[in-house]
């Protein structure tokens, strides 16, 4: 939701701070802000807008030399965009300033109460009240910046991870975190915090998980760690295994035609060491029980938005593998429908950050309720994989392009692994066909190459379309969940009115949308198959042809019937059935991609987005 980044060493804490920043941008991008400690005293710039803006103010008003900062790039929750509501937020003696990603759920009442003892607060934040908290408990803490925190920490509600300085300890950054990320980068004779490894990648890989409600006091040379009653915590250490470069554009304009280019790779890297030499899985790491596998009786998927859609991709697959029944669950909707989930329930929380709040909840939720849950996430050390009893990581590589692409497909190949390995243990499938099905899709990152090398008439394509008012999407089996994902990118990307549909859905109502002229996209599934698919999805574009839909259809090599229906027909390779959306996905990621090119937005950082929705 936030970017958080705090610095304590040798170096310019400026410097460190902003290129931190930098990479944290996609959490978040409407307005930034640094605070260092120079001479006993804060020095604060903060301004609306995207980095640069900062970073032009401070052009303006430089900042003094320090080697102890914290910065923010803030996603809006508690008023709007401006320079006061920007963080960093300063007490009103001056004396603390803190950042804050998360909401204080009982800020209202701690501003009352700070209003009525008669503090003036400036802004229309949440975090601000923290400032002024801590400013009051820091005498009653001996001056302890540490001790001030976790007596702060008592008196919040919500999600929060914190940073704050303390002028009066100069080599001093801490931070303090509830349901909201914060790792820590290791250094030699410097010390790093953020909300995500990225920030501090380029100068250390060497990084300690923190876990929920802990307080972290960094120095230049040591990092320690207490509980928010304030027992001694030790860290797990971890190191990184990527680089500073894989969160580069590498050449590419965009940070999202990078992660669409990467997906072979990332597929290829996901499934890397875990098929074995005989096309047997290997799924030892994930830490997956054979006793569980064989007693559950039924599967359930919780994620949100993208990741969502891979669990629906997913079911299919697992179903038809496994014969347990797979239900995919809305995270923001499992826990307040009173879901039926327990130990005969493995629960599988999907999330490219790991981090996402409302997945997070639900799989606390599930826990609670006694299920069996495995996390698939491509971040290592964050928060869901750690509050999971097992953990399958996809091996996408850091994904800075705030709308998801590699991470989709890898969660899909990730989730279909677990699927087969499920099978496997439970005997629904013979070693044979398991076997084959991992031969098809060692296949993929080649077949998706493929597609990646014939996108061009997909560009010129979203060109044509710029203008449209709507898109469309229809699919059948598992291309219904790559329609969703058609229309999601769509929505996020150019910012305008795209629906995906079960296309045998349409007949019972949206077909009403249906004019001249409307762009409707339409997965295609193999007709070596089912039969049947194809035949009733050719029907649903007669439906829609008939009242003047332009139709496009994403078919594979050598679907010659579909030729006299498709305005447009994009091919992708053939692959079976249940491994198409791997090659139907793409078209698709890269026709949002172009037409919010063609339309001038920011495509990395789309409007009102962030890459990871820590708040519920
Ligand atoms: C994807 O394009 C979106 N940015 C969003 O739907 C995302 O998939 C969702 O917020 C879940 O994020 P997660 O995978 O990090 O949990």
């Amino acid at each position: 939701m936030c970017g958080i980044v705090g610095y304590v060493g040798q170096k310019q804490a400026l410097e460190v701070v902003v290129s931190g920043l930098r990479r944290l941008e996609y959490r978040g991008y409407d307005s930034a802000g640094v605070a260092v400690i120079s001479e006993g005293e804060l020095e604060v710039r903060k301004k609306a807008g995207k980095l640069a803006n900062l970073e032009s103010l401070i052009g303006q008003d430089p900042l003094p030399s320090s080697t102890t900062g914290i910065g923010h790039t803030r996603w809006a929750t508690h008023g709007g965009p401006t320079d006061s509501n920007a963080h960093p937020h300063v007490s009103e003696n001056g004396r603390i300033a803190v950042i804050h990603n998360g909401i204080i759920e009982n800020f209202a009442e701690l501003r009352d109460e700070l209003t009525a003892a008669g503090v003036h607060l400036s802004s229309e934040t949440d975090t601000e009240v923290v400032a002024h908290l801590l400013a009051r408990e820091l005498p009653l803490a001996e001056f302890d910046l540490t001790v001030a925190m976790m007596r702060t920490c008592a008196l919040l509600e919500g999600a929060f991870t914190l940073l704050c300085l303390d002028p009066h300890q100069p080599d001093v950054v801490v931070g303090a975190r509830r349901n909201s990320p914060l790792v820590v980068g290791v250094g030699d004779g410097e010390n790093f915090l953020a909300s995500d490894v990225a920030a501090f990648v380029e100068y250390t890989s060497e990084a300690l998980e923190l876990g929920q409600d802990q307080i972290v006091t960094l120095t230049p040379d040591g990092v320690s760690v207490i509980d928010f009653d304030g027992n001694p915590v030790i860290p797990l250490a971890f190191t990184i295994d990527w680089d500073a470069s894989a969160a580069e554009k590498d050449g590419y304009e965009l940070f999202m035609l990078k992660e669409i280019a990467e997906q072979p790779r990332a597929v290829a890297d996901t499934l890397r060491g875990r098929i074995g030499k005989d096309f047997r899985i290997q799924l030892d790491e994930a830490n997956l029980d054979d006793a569980v596998i064989k007693k559950i009786s039924k599967v359930m998927v919780i994620a949100c938005g993208t990741a969502a859609h891979a669990g629906m991709v997913a079911k299919y697959a697992i179903e038809h593998w496994t014969r347990l029944p797979v239900d995919v669950e809305l995270a923001s909707e499992f826990r307040y429908r009173d879901p039926i989930v327990g130990p005969d329930t493995l629960v599988i929380a999907i999330s490219q950050s790991g981090e996402t709040m409302d997945t997070l909840m639900a799989l606390r939720y599930a826990k609670e309720q006694g299920a069996h849950t495995l996390a698939i996430c491509n971040t290592v050390g964050s928060t869901i994989p750690r509050e999971s009893d097992a953990v399958l990581y996809t091996r996408a590589g850091p994904e800075v392009a705030v709308a998801s692409t590699k991470a989709f497909l890898t969660q899909i190949v990730a989730a279909y692994l677990v699927g087969l390995y499920l099978a496997q243990v439970r005997g629904a499938l013979f070693e044979d066909e398991v076997r084959s099905i991992l031969r098809d899709l060692d296949d993929m990152p080649s077949k998706i190459d493929l597609v990646l090398d014939t996108v061009e008439p997909v560009r010129a394509l979203a060109r044509q379309l710029v203008d449209a008012r709507s898109v469309l999407f229809l699919g059948r089996h598992v291309g219904f969940p790559v329609a969703l994902e058609g229309a999601l990118k769509l929505k996020e990307l150019a910012y305008m009115h795209a629906e995906g549909f079960p296309a045998g859905e349409l007949k019972h109502g949206p077909i009403a949308l249906i004019e001249d002229g409307i762009p409707v996209v339409v997965i295609v599934p193999s007709p070596r198959g089912r039969a049947v698919l194809h035949d009733k999805i050719v029907s649903n574009i007669q439906e829609v042809r008939a009242r003047g839909a332009r139709i496009i259809a994403i078919a594979e090599e050598g679907d010659e019937s579909i030729t006299p229906y498709a305005d447009d027909i994009i091919r992708i390779p053939e692959v079976p059935t249940l491994l198409q959306p791997l090659v139907a996905t793409v078209p698709l990621q890269v026709f949002a991609c172009e037409m919010a090119t063609a339309k001038g937005h920011d495509v990395d950082q789309p409007r009102n987005l962030a890459k990871s929705v820590t708040v519920e």
